[in-house]
């Protein structure tokens, strides 16, 4: 079995960062010493420079280039500085790309919140100062690079997140494909087994009848550690349904089930009605493992007690399954009480293949809720969860 291919195909990735993109600045104005004014000081700031002699001119360069920032001359023949900047604005690359107003004349304040409506950002006045228009260029430069590092990064956990849901549903496939492929040889192991105490019961020692009788002990435990592991993996495979499901119903039937198979004295104290919202099916496995391991574990006591309920928590209502059985140490056993084939009891105490935890925890988390446990040696358990 080969599971370590699919974890290698998660490759850890480091930023490849191209932090010369993050340089770039626009210089829009149509006289051209403005323009050569502005490169220079924003050049010395180490600002790689484009520049455009129109709204036109910056318009087409924008298409093909992100900035970090553009210097726009307010008033330019053509198309003026906050009719380039609205149509800069619609451009995808360009959405939240600051934009900087230079005014020679005073800029009335309606019309600076006309720019400001437009998406500009800031205004300076003409002449501009040399330091001024620098330390403006670095501060959007450093937004810019941080917000290209953002990006850059939620694409990557984006590319990882896809490569981890293909790996873990291969593994998905692969599990259930080996469960479900197991069943004919152990068919063929149990009837083979069968027929030969059938057909030659008479010549059998009793030593031999008893090596038969485990085969056949054997066969039946494994048979259903493939159905629980077919359970487990069908979780995640089947499609979700969303419905109202009556949780307290749905464990009257459970409970009934359980006391027609095997009879047992026990005090049920199901709540009756219990809404909740989820796929049906699921949440019938859910209960019958969580109300089939009260029922297990509560196998010693002279009188069994067992509850579904829900209280109040901090996370809004949750359902809970409690016993008085024989219990677990819940502090010590907390993180590995979901994980399969994880069981604190022995096979002694309790017959088990330590599956059925694993499942509800899978159920819940399907379901967008959480589960935990509180439980002491000897002092019952109890379940918690919420359905999200
Ligand atoms: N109600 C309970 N009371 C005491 N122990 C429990 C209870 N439910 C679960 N456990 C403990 O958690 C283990 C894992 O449970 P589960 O995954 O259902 O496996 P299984 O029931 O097959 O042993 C059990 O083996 C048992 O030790
Ligand atoms: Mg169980």
């Amino acid at each position: 079995m080969h599971t370590r291919g699919l974890c290698d195909r998660v490759e850890s990735t480091t930023l490849p960062m191209n932090l010369e993109s993050c340089n770039n600045i626009l210089v829009v104005d149509d006289l051209a010493e403005n323009r050569r004014l502005y490169s220079l000081i924003l050049r010395e700031a180490g600002c790689a420079v484009t520049e455009a002699a129109s709204g036109d001119a910056a318009l087409a360069v924008c298409e093909a280039r992100d900035y970090a920032m553009i210097m726009m001359d307010v008033h330019m023949p053509g198309l003026d500085g906050f009719e380039t900047a609205r149509r800069i604005r619609r451009q995808p690359g360009c959405t939240v790309t600051p934009i900087v107003f230079v005014s020679a004349v005073y800029t009335s304040d309606s019309d600076r919140y006309k720019g400001y409506g437009e998406g500009a950002v800031d205004y300076l006045l003409a002449p501009v100062v040399p330091d001024v228009l620098r330390a403006k260029a670095k501060a959007f430069l450093e937004i810019h690079r941080r917000r290209k590092e953002a990006e850059e990064l939620a694409r990557l956990l984006e590319q990882q997140n896809h490569q981890l849901r293909a790996a873990y549903d291969e593994l998905e496939a692969f599990s259930y494909a080996a469960a479900h492929d197991l069943r004919a040889p152990l068919r063929a192991i149990g009837g083979f087994a069968e027929i030969l105490r059938e057909e030659s019961a008479a010549a059998l020692d009793e030593e031999q009848r008893d090596c038969l009788d485990r085969i056949a002990a054997a066969t039946a435990r494994m048979n259903r550690l493939i159905d629980s592991l077919l359970i487990l993996a069908g979780v995640t495979r089947s499609a979700m349904r969303h419905e109202a499901v009556n949780l307290g119903a749905l464990a009257q039937e459970i409970a009934q089930e359980m006391q027609q198979s095997s009879p047992r004295n026990i005090d049920w104290d199901i709540a009756p009605d219990l809404s909740a919202q989820g796929d049906p099916g699921l949440l019938r496995i859910l209960l019958t493992n969580l109300l089939g391991n009260a029922w297990k574990y509560t196998a010693r006591r002279e009188r069994a007690r067992i509850e579904l309920g829900q209280a109040a928590k901090d996370e809004g209502t949750a359902f809970y399954v409690r016993d008085n059985g024989s219990g677990f140490d819940a502090a010590q056993f907390a993180d590995q009480l979901f994980k399969p084939f994880n069981r604190f009891h022995s096979h002694e105490e309790a017959p088990g293949n330590g599956i059925g935890l694993a499942t509800v925890h899978r159920i819940v988390t399907r379901h967008g809720g959480r589960i935990w446990a509180e439980s002491a040696k000897d002092a019952g358990a109890t379940f918690w969860f919420t359905l999200g």
